[in-house]
């Protein structure tokens, strides 16, 4: 009998092929360098927020500042978010790739402007390789708009997921705060410039690939939003660009990654940093990793924070509304990167 195709990754890949089909396979020129890539030795930093409320409030917010500015990445630990919830949510994460195919079909659309969708790939309608991953992705902020649409499997899904998105929230605002302070700013400066922002979560999992060298679990890029808070199981995939090397982010146990997305680096008139990065794959071990996306709300004006802008530090970025700029990710082809480049202030000189 003649297999039938697979919607989903995850039944392809655990049906036993030794041999990864066309469709994942990238051009020679765009390929992982398993080989070649530097193993972070504390170059991507770890922030301790202890005391970010207390004595060690100016050093830490230092800190962040220099992360943003270098590195457009940091971990965080001693975040607030409890170890048992870190554990829970990656839990049920792993167990929701683990229904019965059709039970996580039910939750399956190719349309990415569902608010709650399980999917595979980036976005399979229009991508010419695809991608070694499957994803669930959410809309969780406000919380009660959305939580009625996702999954009601696992059992618990619906209350572990709602928590977790509840307590990133708070880390996220916590950090707002923070990043303001960064850049010299009011500390509710971005909360309020960004206005009753969103929220959108992505659970991705990358199944074993038999040929890892040939593919991406997710190719290189920037993330369009404000900020990201990536959690990663202990499984290593995640790599950040830095001077033309790709840098392994391998995982420290109960930590975040948090990275500048394309509007802070637009408010922060290209002081802060929206790096490229990519997840690689392996052929012995399923990843899982959970990015919460923090977003302007759709009206919000973006551009360069007033403050930061004077006679040395022209206006980088005109100002942009939120929904110009996703308007503009659709319509316009052009490499992650170069998203931006597209809100460019026009120079006198
Ligand atoms: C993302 C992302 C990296 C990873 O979801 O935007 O960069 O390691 N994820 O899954
Ligand atoms: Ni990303």
């Amino acid at each position: 009998m003649a297999p039938t195709a697979k919607l989903l990754l995850a039944d392809l890949a655990s049906s036993g092929v030794k041999q990864i089909p066309s469709n994942y396979i990238r051009p020679i020129s765009d390929r992982p360098n398993l080989s070649d890539v530097q193993i972070s030795d504390g170059s991507i930093p770890l922030i301790d927020l202890h005391g970010l409320n207390g004595p060690n409030h100016s050093t830490i917010i230092q800190q962040i500042g220099r992360a943003c500015q270098r590195d457009g990445f940091f971990q965080v630990k001693n975040h607030g978010i409890p170890e048992e919830m870190i554990s829970i949510i990656l839990d049920i994460a792993r167990q929701f790739f683990k229904l019965p195919e059709s039970e996580r079909l039910k939750n399956y659309s190719d349309d990415p402007t569902k608010t709650t969708r399980l999917s595979t790939s980036f976005n399979i309608k229009t991508e010419q390789v695809s991608s070694w991953r499957d994803f669930l992705r959410l809309h969780c902020y406000p919380l009660e708009d959305y939580v009625h649409e996702w999954p009601s499997n696992p059992p618990s899904f619906r209350k572990d997921v709602a928590e977790y998105c509840t307590s990133v929230r708070g880390l996220v605002l916590r950090l707002l705060e923070a990043i303001s302070e960064s850049l010299g700013l009011e500390r509710d400066c971005i909360d309020k410039k960004l206005g009753g922002h969103g929220q959108h979560m992505a659970m991705n999992y990358y199944p074993p690939c038999p040929q890892p060298e040939l593919t991406y679990g997710l190719p290189g890029h920037t993330d369009p939003n404000l900020i990201t808070i990536l959690l990663q199981d202990d499984v290593p995939g995640l790599q950040v660009l830095r001077n033309g090397k790709w840098i392994a982010v391998n995982p420290i146990p109960n930590t975040f990654i948090v990275n500048i997305g394309d509007q802070m680096q637009a408010l922060s008139n290209y002081r802060y940093k929206s790096l490229l990065h990519q997840a690689i794959v392996n052929c012995e071990k399923e990843r899982v990793s959970i990015a919460s996306y923090c977003y302007p709300s759709d009206d919000a004006m973006i551009g360069p924070a007033k403050k930061l802008v004077d006679k040395d530090h022209p206006a980088i970025y005109k100002d942009f509304t939120y929904s110009e700029f996703h308007e503009s990710m659709w319509r316009v082809k052009c490499s992650t990167a170069k998203r931006l480049d597209l809100f460019k202030a026009a120079r006198a000189d």
